[in-house]
């Protein structure tokens, strides 16, 4: 039986490119990028190089750029860090009961250091109001942080409308790029973001690295202190062959978002199409046209997420409920609770099925069918 990956948003593959790129770097770029012999050198230009790709692709400075180990540890610089050096400004942060729990951890963090977080509402489809927003705006709001696609359900944010709210205020504007950024172009000059958080293993990169977007007007203070790597803001020797695999991760994702984009978003339609074609009983979570063209979250009644899961892996497809960062609790989706409240059937029988680079529309009907044959049998117990 033919093994179906639709997981995604989860992680993915690493691109032969990407794995070949690192390869070399750790070969041939061995050196300490801080030392000034030769060795030192050669990593320090292939760490410039890699910063200058990631800025142009993004419309930014190479100095706004700064290496991580992925989206959670962006998305803690960006709020932890902007909070701690603006604090004398205000202690007042704004973002959404929808975040991914790097964010929603760290804003909680934040409670307990005296910051006040003022969370959004999403809507039954999970969208954020702009007009939400506005009222939520006050002196001492220092940082809004919302993410531009969710996880969970794919929804896309109108991070454009937020973006102009915020013109005329002093809050800086963070967006969690982590599941958009293979899909989506971003510029983060022309969409009024000042700090932007983006993972390399959700776009066919390495693991265990990222970078932050900051502004260089941002203020914000470092997590982690040692030595004087990435401007002070983040010490420790730097991860160049993680780096250069993002890099180019990141090139490869700029040049092909376009077929990818269609390919994706063509799985999608054929995996929906056939289970409409299977009559079973289904609900898409959020508007089909409001979600990144990877991923789809669906609900089938009469069911149960466990059960469902474990029935998929049997039948050879992977997939998954709520975020791979809480796989394996069976706790509600915090993302379907923000959208439905904690009553609906909905967030006990949803799964997320999110495709890429490994997929083809054979498959994503394949799978629809074997899912189809689970969900009738499962239903038919209720
Ligand atoms: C929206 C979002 N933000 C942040 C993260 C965390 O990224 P990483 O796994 O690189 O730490 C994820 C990963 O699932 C994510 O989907």
């Amino acid at each position: 039986m033919e093994q179906i990956y639709l997981d995604h948003a989860a992680t993915t593959p690493i691109s032969k490119e990407v794995l070949e790129t690192m390869n070399e770097a750790s070969l041939n770029a061995f050196g300490n990028p801080s030392s000034i012999h030769s060795f030192g050198r050669n990593a320090r230009k292939l760490l410039d190089d890699a910063r200058a790709v990631i800025a142009n692709a993004i419309g930014a400075k190479e100095k706004e750029i700064i290496f991580t180990s992925g989206g959670t540890e962006s998305d803690n610089l960006a709020l932890i860090g902007t909070a701690l050096k603006n604090k004398a400004r205000g202690k007042h942060i704004i973002t959404t009961t929808a975040e991914h729990h790097a964010i929603l951890h760290a804003a909680q963090f934040l409670e307990t250091e005296g910051f006040d977080v003022t969370y959004l509402p999403v809507s039954e489809t999970g969208t954020v109001s702009p007009d939400d927003l506005k009222a939520a705006l006050r002196d001492d709001t220092i940082l809004v942080s919302i993410m531009f696609a969710n996880n969970e359900t794919g929804v896309i944010q109108p991070i454009t409308e937020l973006s102009n709210i915020l013109e005329d205020h002093g809050a800086y504007f963070h967006v969690d790029a982590v599941q958009a950024f293979g899909t989506f172009e971003i510029n983060v000059k022309e969409l009024g973001i000042d700090l932007l958080s983006v993972s390399g293993h959700k776009i066919s990169g390495p693991k265990g690295i990222g970078f932050l977007y900051a502004g260089e007007n941002v203020a914000f203070a470092p997590l982690s202190y040692g030595g004087e790597q990435e401007r002070k803001h983040r010490a420790g020797t730097e991860n160049t062959p993680g780096i250069a695999g993002l890099a180019k991760a990141v090139e490869l994702a700029a040049a092909h978002r376009a077929e990818n984009r269609a390919k994706y978003r063509s799985c999608r339609d054929t995996f929906i199409k056939r289970l409409t074609e299977e009559e079973i009983e289904y609900s898409v979570n959020g508007n089909l046209d409001e979600l990144i063209p990877s991923t789809v979250n669906i609900s089938f009644p009469g069911t149960n997420v466990e059960q469902l899961l474990v029935n998929f892996d049997l039948s050879g497809i992977a997939a998954a409920s709520g975020s791979a960062c809480t796989a394996g609790s069976h706790e509600p989706s915090h993302v379907l609770v923000a959208m439905f409240g904690t009553e609906d059937e909905r967030t006990k029988n949803s799964v997320r099925f999110s495709f890429g680079s490994l997929n083809t529309e054979e498959q994503a009907a394949e799978a629809a069918g074997r899912i189809a044959k689970i969900v009738r049998r499962l239903a038919k117990r209720r």
